[in-house]
């Protein structure tokens, strides 16, 4: 939510930046801006819509220090006053902020002689930094001392006409500094500047970065902090569209390889984790959205292959479970990102009552994962597309991994997961496309759609009706096949489409006897199954792999949704009011 990314060095800083914004789009598109410093002036330019829509680098001064953000507007609408960077009333100084500051309405008021131009939170903070600079701090300490004002989450980059440093610092937000040959770049995300350095240094919690021909960090009193460089293995490729229309698509496919290089992992730190999970009393699986139907699936995957009993709660309820929370409570928390509030809000909760955490993340480097006591990386490379597609799966196939590592047989579970990965690279062929968008084509006519499942596709229904719910916009809802009679049944009428996830496990028969259900009613059958059926009206193949089955399932309701985004011309990339990363509560 909301990317930034400032740049110091001796190339034209506003046209790395601005390449650097195109590249973070995905964390918010509604709006964007940028500083240059100019000597001794800064100059500020913004503009509502979305970056990738600007091509008149030209038109903007060249410097070697800039700095910018493409908003994903929370506190104040999308406008261009709102946009940052924010100034302070002087026009000297500039600040990008991601996150929420919780205290500004308080602050604000307290600096009630300045002149506000924005409804932002983050607007204060540059008058705090104004306030600090005319008591007479140097620029490093003025942004310092402001940020030890604030509450709730932050990261934030400052730059000065004044001052020849840039100042970052993080609270709670993510941050990573790029290091290259006599430059440096600051951003929110790694794809910002990947193509110039994979040497990072990820800013820790309550670390202060000033830079400017070299790179010194504190802590928010000033202490002297060391951190070492680490280079990160994502390459170039992986985070660009690399030939593909959208990274959506290209997300969709590299599922042919995604789940065998997620199950890649060290045995030993397997392992590790799945005896941290035997010896926990009280297991939670946590994760928003798609992660939380991930930790859903997971809960199932864990009472079949393991018999164990797994909690799953989505982050922004965990909170009311503390009164169960023990030493002995352990949390795996799913992510993509490793940012997201809401489960990182869980996390604290744990803490505090003593719990371990692992997590499940695929950014290296970010909060959730250095929170964590332990971690595993889902090895997908760059997942840049709003809506998770190749992360879901390949986390659905890391819990498989831990479920049967749990119960010593986790060479059985790579050896089915890797299967999974062989028939997945058979499956996504160019015809298995051409029939999905010969479906989409149909259902991008329909206002609502269902989604029905049961076991362990019941979650891959919820999962389901998300996709089709956050990118071509079609009101989605998913079921477990049993409620429909609760309900949901009234709300078929003739033609309307609903998808059956059929496994070829043990709910088969009463899957089927559902969709039948529907049918009688008018209703137009998808069946998602290894096997045709009468039952269905349009049949979407799937290979039968057992309890693997929500991996295969997902994917083509995954194709579904990209198609009919592109039939109904929505953008499947930046679908509208969402963001990738969710770093508010
Ligand atoms: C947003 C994204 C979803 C994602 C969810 C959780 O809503 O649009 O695709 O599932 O956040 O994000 P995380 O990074 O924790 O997996």
């Amino acid at each position: 939510m909301c990317g930034i990314i400032g740049y110091i060095g001796p190339r034209n800083g506003t046209e790395v930046v601005i390449d650097g914004l195109k590249k973070l789009e995905y964390r918010g598109y509604d709006s964007w801006g940028i500083a240059i410093k100019g000597n001794p002036s800064l100059s500020v330019h913004k503009q509502v819509g979305k970056i990738s829509d600007f091509d008149d680098l030209a038109s903007l001064p060249p410097s070697s220090v800039a700095v910018g953000h493409t908003r994903w507007a929370t506190n104040g609408s999308v406008t261009k006053a709102n946009a940052h960077p924010h100034t302070c009333c002087r026009g000297k100084v500039a600040v990008v902020h991601n996150g929420i500051i919780e205290n500004f309405q308080e602050l604000k008021q307290e600096l009630r002689s300045h002149h506000f131009v924005s409804e932002t939170d983050t607007e204060i903070i540059a008058h705090l930094i104004e306030d600090n600079l005319s008591a007479g701090m140097h620029f490093k300490d003025a942004v310092t001392n402001a940020l030890t004002r604030l509450e709730g989450r932050f990261a934030v980059v400052a730059v000065s006409a004044d001052s020849k440093n840039v100042v970052a610092a993080r609270k709670g937000s993510p941050l990573v500094i790029g290091i290259g040959k006599d430059e440096y770049f600051i951003a929110s995300d790694i794809p910002a500047f990947l193509e110039h350095t994979r040497d990072v240094i990820f800013l820790d919690d309550g670390d202060v970065a000033t830079i400017s021909d070299g790179i010194s960090f504190t802590d928010f009193e000033g202490g002297v902090v060391h951190r070492e460089p680490v280079e990160i293995t994502w390459n170039v490729e992986q985070a660009s569209l690399n030939g593909h229309e959208h990274y959506m698509i290209k997300e969709i496919l590299e599922q042919r390889s995604t789940v065998g290089l997620a199950v890649d992992q060290d045995d030993a730190k397997v392992l590790k984790v799945a005896k941290m999970i035997n010896e926990a009393y009280g297991t939670f699986f946590i994760g928003c959205g798609t992660a939380g139907k991930v930790g859903l699936v997971g809960s199932y995957i864990f009472s079949t292959v393991a018999k164990k009993h797994v909690n799953a709660v989505v982050g922004s309820e965990f909170p009311s479970y503390h009164d169960f929370l023990t030493p002995k409570t352990l949390l795996v928390c799913i992510s993509q990102s490793g940012e997201t509030a809401d489960t990182l809000e869980a996390i604290e909760v744990a803490k505090k009552k003593g719990c371990k955490v692992v997590s499940i993340v695929n950014v290296m480097g970010s909060t959730m994962l250095r929170m964590s006591d332990e971690y595993i990386l889902c090895n997908s490379g760059p997942e840049k597309a709003v809506c998770s597609t190749k992360v879901t799966t390949a986390q659905i196939a890391l819990l498989t991994l831990l479920a049967y590592a749990c119960v010593g047989r986790l060479e059985e579970g790579k050896r089915l997961l890797n299967s999974v990965s062989l028939k997945l690279d058979v499956m996504l062929d160019g015809q298995y496309l051409d029939e999905i968008r010969f479906l989409a084509k149909k259902l991008a006519g329909h206002e609502s759609m269902y989604i029905i499942g049961r076991g362990l596709n019941y979650p891959m229904a919820l999962e389901g009706a998300i996709k089709m719910q956050e990118v071509p916009y079609i009101h989605a809802e998913g079921f477990a096949g049993g409620e429909l009679k609760h309900g949901p049944i009234a709300l078929i009428e003739d033609g309307t489409p609903c998808i059956a996830l059929v496994a070829n496990d043990g709910v088969k028969n009463e899957i089927l006897i559902n969709a039948l259900e529907i049918k009688s009613r008018g209703g137009f059958i998808i069946g998602i199954s290894p096997k045709d059926n009468d039952i269905f009206d349009f049949w979407i193949p799937v290979p039968d792999v057992a309890i693997a089955s929500p991996i295969v399932n997902i994917i083509p309701i995954q194709l579904l949704s990209y198609f009919t985004a592109l039939e109904k011309n929505c953008d499947p990339d930046k679908p509208r009011n969402l963001a990738k990363s969710v770093t508010v509560k």
